[in-house]
């Protein structure tokens, strides 16, 4: 079996370290191993319209903002197919046969879906397309017959709901859709990369992110504003390790050839650990190492965006191309779909036969 990767974001603002080390590095790394037949990567514009379909501005806005931000971070349009998901309309369609398949306690019990609402003050008033977004989440994922779906922990549902209508769909109709593998980012740092406020997640809303894009200076101002241990108040003082954004941010972040590079004292990160815990050992100090391994890990990408950004009718070429090659792949996968859903009447001579037979005395 081909092996085929597709994952997305949806184009609601600027990308930042939490995108990146929960997938974007991820995809870069793979896409970079060969290991693949295809790689398929989103701008869900779509599925960002559900929840701000009185906002289509703002979608249209960051369609390049994302596009960039994958092109910095090492995506390659001869790798990789970068597409928009509104410009391939098979999707639709895929999702309108796929909803005959899911209840609507099933959508409701969806813990996603459940939590957005609550979140959105949705409840009784929240809009049909985003209630139904987790299958049109299902037809992105089969239309490219994905086997590999890099994403955060927070999509684990939506791929849960990918694998029942696969499973659904080729029980009723016979073995056509692909069942995806979901592959989660590598450790509990990369998962759930906090806010610089330590709070749960990096949200725009909350001002909490450190953008890809973002200058050095910001990036300096940000880490050093970094929400640590609130107990750790003298040097000398034990330090805690849990809730401690820099030391989240290190396990997401560094690498131990930093190590001799910035902080040469220690041999790798559990040192340094070991003698936060113990005491003697100040954030201010764990601060400016973080702040010189995130300047190294950003820097490359900054300066590629910046390359990119100025050719921006090239980045739109490359979406373009990449929608209608995404579309064509599509399209094939539909065919197949109507096909076992014996709804394609005009190639079926059988059936063509069939019928005339039936109505010939
Ligand atoms: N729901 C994803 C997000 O919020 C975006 C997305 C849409 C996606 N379709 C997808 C991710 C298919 C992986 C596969 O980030």
């Amino acid at each position: 079996m081909k092996k085929v990767m597709l994952t997305g974001d949806r184009p609601t603002g600027k990308l930042h370290v939490g995108h990146y080390v929960g997938s974007l590095r991820r995809r870069v790394e793979l896409q970079n191993t060969g290991d693949f037949d295809d790689i398929f990567i989103m701008i869900a514009d779509a599925q960002a319209l559900t929840d701000n379909a009185d906002n289509p501005e703002k979608v249209r806005q960051n369609i390049v903002e994302v596009a960039l931000d994958y092109l910095a971070c090492g995506l390659d349009p001869e790798k990789s197919t970068l597409f928009i998901q509104s410009q391939v309309p098979e999707l639709c369609e895929l999702s309108f046969y796929y909803m005959n398949l899911v209840t609507v306690s099933r959508l409701q019990r969806n813990p996603t879906v459940k939590a957005e609402i609550q979140m959105r003050n949705f409840e009784a008033s929240i809009p049909v397309g985003f209630f139904t977004y987790p299958i049109s989440q299902a037809a992105d994922i089969t239309a490219f017959k994905a086997t590999t779906v890099p994403v955060g922990e927070d999509q684990m549902p939506m791929l849960e709901q990918t694998k029942e209508i696969v499973h659904k769909f080729n029980s009723v109709y016979g073995e056509t859709l692909v069942d995806p593998k979901i592959l989660l980012p590598e450790n509990e740092a990369c998962m759930r990369l906090p806010g610089i406020d330590g709070k749960a997640k990096m949200s725009k809303s909350l001002n909490n992110c450190i953008y890809l894009s973002e200058e050095p200076e910001e990036i300096k101002k940000k880490v050093f504003s970094m929400f640590t241990d609130p107990m750790h108040i003298r040097i000398e003082d034990p330090g805690k390790l849990e809730g401690n954004t820099v030391f989240t941010y290190l396990d997401a972040f560094c690498r131990p050839e930093y190590f001799p590079e910035f902080l040469p004292e220690y041999a790798n990160l559990d040192e340094l650990k070991e003698h936060y815990k113990r005491g003697g050992l100040g954030d201010m100090k764990v601060k400016r190492f973080l702040n010189s391994v995130l300047q190294a890990e950003l820097e490359p990408i900054r300066t590629r965006r910046k390359e990119f950004q100025k050719d921006i009718p090239a980045v739109y070429e490359i979406l373009k191309k990449g929608s209608e090659k995404a579309e064509a792949v599509a399209a094939e996968t539909l065919r197949e779909v109507k096909a076992a859903m014996k709804i394609n009447y005009f190639d079926d001579m059988a059936l063509i036969k069939e019928q005339s037979e039936k109505f010939a005395e």
